[in-house]
């Protein structure tokens, strides 16, 4: 099939998903529709969380409102920054209140909506659930519990209208539940896609993206492997299957000790420690990766597939924020699972899916113009610097 050919099927199709999928979901939820940009799907929308602008923009408050932590200076919006993509870029790991440092990455929030699990090793089943985890973690936030958080809520005059209105509560009824709800529903509304790869494979614009561009594309798709995770489908691409692999990063560090890690881990969880807590300040706990959350060896230094969505205003990348560069990703994927001058054998845990590539300079080069074009409009002018 030749390009054009293709590119026009697609367009008639995506034209045809998203408009069935737009009016299908406007009946379904009878609330405010989301909109679908070019390359994604309907936003999933749970149905005792339905949107409204009142509970969006109280979301939206709440998402920026530094009194949520220790020291005053943290709000979600500190390592979730709309000029930086919604990520702390270029940190290596994020900073919390007195810019004490975690051990991880932070993600972007944009398109978290479509993510089946959230944090980089799904230890959190809902934007929800989520969001109440950084306001206590030690090196986040800092509170000690949620109790400030709820009595700001209650008593600041401005919140307090605002949850009356949204959640028809007042005083003691204004619970967490209605604070992660609004948080979560705020979230559901940072949406991207429309990027120029986006328009180039579902729009149909075939000068939406370079040639190079096209040919990374080519390798993404074929022998790079990248799409077998990073997935592309017909009418839509979230450039993530929502599971785990272990990719060879940050496990090397901790291999030859991965057998008393565990061990020492699972007792200490046995006896009451919380993962949120624990991955976020011991390094050597945060690269167990998805076992500290399913105990399963199968799973050691597994984390979740990324988006790439915007990933060239996102570095560095990896959930501990080791590569610099998207080159430095390709290197790695090149060598196998190892990033360039690790001198560490493959670690035993590696996904069948990781294996040395063989990538050309060149190829190279194109997979990482490729992954340029995922940047959508919005974010073009993302700091990365
Ligand atoms: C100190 C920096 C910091 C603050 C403050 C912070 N986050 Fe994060 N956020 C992170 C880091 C780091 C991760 C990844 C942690 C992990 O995976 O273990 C993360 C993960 C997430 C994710 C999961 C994304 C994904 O791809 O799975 C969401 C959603 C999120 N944060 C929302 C919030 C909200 C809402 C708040 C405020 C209540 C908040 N964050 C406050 C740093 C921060
Ligand atoms: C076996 C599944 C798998 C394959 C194949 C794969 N990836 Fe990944 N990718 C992941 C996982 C899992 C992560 C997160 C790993 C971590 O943080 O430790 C990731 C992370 C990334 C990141 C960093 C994301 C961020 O936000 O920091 C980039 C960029 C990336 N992959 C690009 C690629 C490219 C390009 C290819 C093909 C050469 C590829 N991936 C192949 C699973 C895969």
């Amino acid at each position: 099939m030749t390009e054009r050919v293709f590119s026009r099927r697609l367009r008639i199709i995506g034209t045809f998903m998203r408009a069935a999928c737009s009016i299908g979901a406007l009946l379904a939820m009878g609330a405010l529709a989301l909109a679908d940009p070019l390359g994604l799907p309907q936003v999933p929308v749970p149905g005792d969380n339905l949107q409204s602008p009142e509970k969006i923009a109280l979301g939206d408050k709440l998402f920026h409102d530094a009194r949520f932590s220790i020291d005053g200076t943290v709000s979600c919006a500190t390592c979730h920054n709309d000029k930086k993509a919604f990520t702390d870029s270029p940190l290596r790991v994020s900073e919390g209140h007195h810019k004490l440092t975690g051990t991880r990455n932070a993600p972007t929030v944009i398109n978290s909506a479509y993510f089946t699990t959230l944090f980089w090793d799904g230890r959190s089943g809902s934007l929800e659930d989520q969001s109440q985890h950084p306001m206590v973690n030690p090196v986040e936030m800092g509170l000690p519990n949620h109790e400030p958080v709820l009595k700001i809520v209650r008593e600041d005059p401005a919140y307090v209208e605002a949850f009356k209105k949204v959640f028809g509560k007042t005083g003691r009824d204004v619970t967490m539940e209605e604070v992660k709800k609004a948080l979560a529903s705020f979230e559901r509304t940072i949406v991207s896609g429309d990027s120029p790869f986006d328009k180039w494979y579902f729009g149909g614009d075939r000068n939406a993206i370079s040639e190079q561009a096209k040919r990374g594309f080519d390798v993404f798709v074929g022998s790079g492997r990248c799409v077998s995770c990073h997935v592309v489908e017909q009418t839509q691409a979230l450039f993530t299957d929502n599971r785990f692999h272990n990719i060879g990063v940050g496990i090397n560090r901790i291999q030859a000790d991965v057998p008393r890690l565990a061990e020492q881990f699972l007792k200490a969880k046995a006896a009451g420690a919380e993962v949120d807590k624990a991955v976020l300040s011991d390094p050597k706990v945060s690269d167990l990766g998805r076992f500290a959350v399913t105990d399963s060896f199968d799973e050691m230094g597994g984390f979740k597939t990324s988006t790439l969505r915007n990933i060239a205003v996102t570095a560095p990348y990896m959930h501990d924020g080791s590569l610099k560069t998207l080159k430095d990703v390709v290197k790695h994927y090149n060598e196998g699972g190892k990033s360039p001058g690790d001198p560490s054998p493959i670690n035993p845990y590696l996904s069948g899916g990781i294996r040395p590539l063989n990538l050309t300079d060149q190829q190279i080069d194109d997979l990482v113009a490729f992954m340029e074009t995922l940047t959508s409009p919005a974010f073009a002018a993302a700091q990365t610097k």
